[in-house]
């Protein structure tokens, strides 16, 4: 089974994680209540001091009025005042920076103070036409008369002797004062966002450590192989974020019922298969005892000297060797469920090179048809396992090397030591392993379907399918690894132990 993958790899731009979306939401946010705030703070403001701009306007333009329509001191010293710009602008009590036009009927005069200087300027022709196109307003209006003068604020009004004339105050005071004010918002309001952002990503990040925590517990569960063997799923969400009350609370209580859920089924699954383990155990420990009885009758009634008839020596027979292969095969099975218990093998140093002689000389012995070559390093190697179950392993690959190929067919078995491991390779020029059959060749009663048909009854070896996943679960033990590699002319297992 294979383990559970990793989070999968996505292409394309990374998405934004949730603590930069919230922090931006709250920054985007207070920018645009700053910047409303702001600008209505602006308006408000600069209404209130144009309106003062126009009382003061209007009182301007009332002198003005006096002025040139010939009331007041001028008219008691009997002067006569020409209805100018001029004597507007010379007029008493006239704020600074006022500017004035006259239209007495014929010709139109124009003039203003300047603010800085105080002297009396006229205004340009150009200038001149844009006011002359407000002669008749007798509300304030604003004009832009363009070039140093700005924005103005104009009215006009008849004089009692009817003289048209228009009075400006500049607006340039209100402007500033707005200008600044807007400059100390933008200010206030950027450093507020700025300070906003480093709180909010502060408190975001503080706010999304339980779901970190909920995350790493996963990812150690996820990590688990919970596929096989005992495991017990212990590793729990702290209970501090398991309050249902807030969201990440709800994820980690849900995370902790289904590692419940999860660990009782485990614990199900595992008391199950301890179930059958025992089982296989005690069924194959008590096969053999019968099955002992069955090969010892059976050789005594075949020695007892008595003469029987050809068939019934024959059946005795095959009575005694199904019974040793039987024999055989409770063995293995009785192996595996012990292997499968997890029960400690022996572990020793072992000296692989006499291992390696034995069990080439015995599978010598018994395959004279095949070439056996061995090719030993020069000093000997010693590696950490149980002598009797590595004598097995060989001897499972061995046999296999034998019964699975030809008569004829070369078969080297190699030692070499290898960093910490040493590494016995047993490597046949047979036919090869069928592909199909290479993903599931360790697991138990895998075998070829030649093998199949070698059913001992016809004079065939009786292969079961155990030999290699007995191989496999005897290596693992030992902390080693098997590998296979086989195409026609050339299979090879590849068995690494740790060196002693
Ligand atoms: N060297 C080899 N060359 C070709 N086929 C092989 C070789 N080794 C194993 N096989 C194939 O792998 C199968 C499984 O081998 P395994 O040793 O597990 O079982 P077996 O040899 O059939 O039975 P057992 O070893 O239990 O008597 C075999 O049936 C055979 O088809
Ligand atoms: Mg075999």
């Amino acid at each position: 089974m294979s383990h559970p993958a990793a989070a999968p790899k996505r292409s394309g731009r990374a998405p934004w994680t949730l603590r930069r979306r919230l922090v931006l939401t709250v920054v985007g946010l207070l920018a645009l209540v700053s910047i409303v705030i702001g600008a209505v703070s602006v308006a408000i403001l600069r209404g209130s001091l144009v309106d003062r701009l126009d009382v003061q306007l209007a009182s301007a333009a009332g002198r003005s009025g006096s002025v040139i329509g010939g009331d007041g001191d001028n008219d008691n010293r009997g002067f006569f005042i020409a209805p100018t710009a001029d004597a507007i602008l010379r007029g008493p009590a006239q704020p600074p920076g006022l500017l004035a036009l006259v239209f007495d009927g014929s010709t139109i005069t124009t003039g203003y103070t300047d603010n800085e200087s105080g002297a009396i300027r006229t205004l340009e022709p150009r200038q001149v036409q844009l006011l002359a196109d407000h002669i008749k307003q007798s509300t304030p209006v604003t004009v832009d008369l363009e070039g140093s003068l700005g924005q103005y604020r104009v009215v006009a009004e008849t004089s009692r002797t009817g003289t048209l004339y228009l009075v400006g105050l500049p607006l340039s005071g209100v402007n500033s004062t707005a200008t600044q004010l807007a400059a100390i918002i933008a200010f206030v309001s950027l450093a507020g966002i700025l300070l906003v952002a480093a709180l909010a990503a502060w408190i975001v990040r503080f706010a999304l450590r339980p779901l970190q925590r909920v995350t790493e517990t996963a990812s150690r569960v996820a990590s688990l192989p919970l596929d096989r063997g005992e495991v017990s799923l212990v590793d729990r969400v702290p209970e501090a974020d398991t309050d249902a009350r807030t969201e990440v609370g709800r994820v980690g209580l849900a995370l902790n019922r289904m590692l419940d859920h999860v660990d009782l089924a485990l614990e199900t699954r595992q008391a199950s298969e301890r179930k059958v383990r025992q089982f296989v155990s005690d069924a194959s420990h008590e096969l053999r005892t019968p099955l002992a009885s069955i090969r010892g009758y059976s050789e005594l009634t075949r020695r007892s000297g008595q003469e029987l008839p050809p068939d019934a020596m024959h059946a005795l027979g095959r009575i005694e060797s199904e019974s040793i292969r039987m024999t055989g095969l409770v063995e293995d099975l009785l192996l595996l469920a012990r292997l499968d218990e997890g029960r400690e093998l022996e572990l020793e140093p072992v000296d692989l090179t006499r291992l390696l002689v034995d069990a080439v000389s015995d599978a010598h012995a018994a395959g004279r048809d095949h070439v056996w070559n061995l090719d030993l390093p020069e000093d000997p190697i010693q590696a950490i396992g149980d002598p009797a179950r590595l004598h097995q392993v060989l001897a499972n690959l061995l046999a296999n090397a034998r019964v699975h190929t030809p008569a004829g067919t070369t078969v080297t078995v190699a030692l070499a030591a290898e960093n910490d491991r040493a590494i016995v390779t047993v490597r046949d020029d047979g036919p090869g392993i069928p592909e199909e059959l290479q993903t599931t060749l360790f697991e138990r009663f895998a075998r070829g379907d030649t093998s199949r048909s070698r059913d001992s009854s016809r004079g065939g070896t009786g292969s079961t399918g155990l030999g290699l996943a007995i191989v496999q679960a005897v290596v693992v033990a030992l902390h080693g690894d098997v590998t296979v590699s086989s195409e026609p002319g050339r299979t090879e297992f590849r068995v690494s132990l740790p060196l002693a």
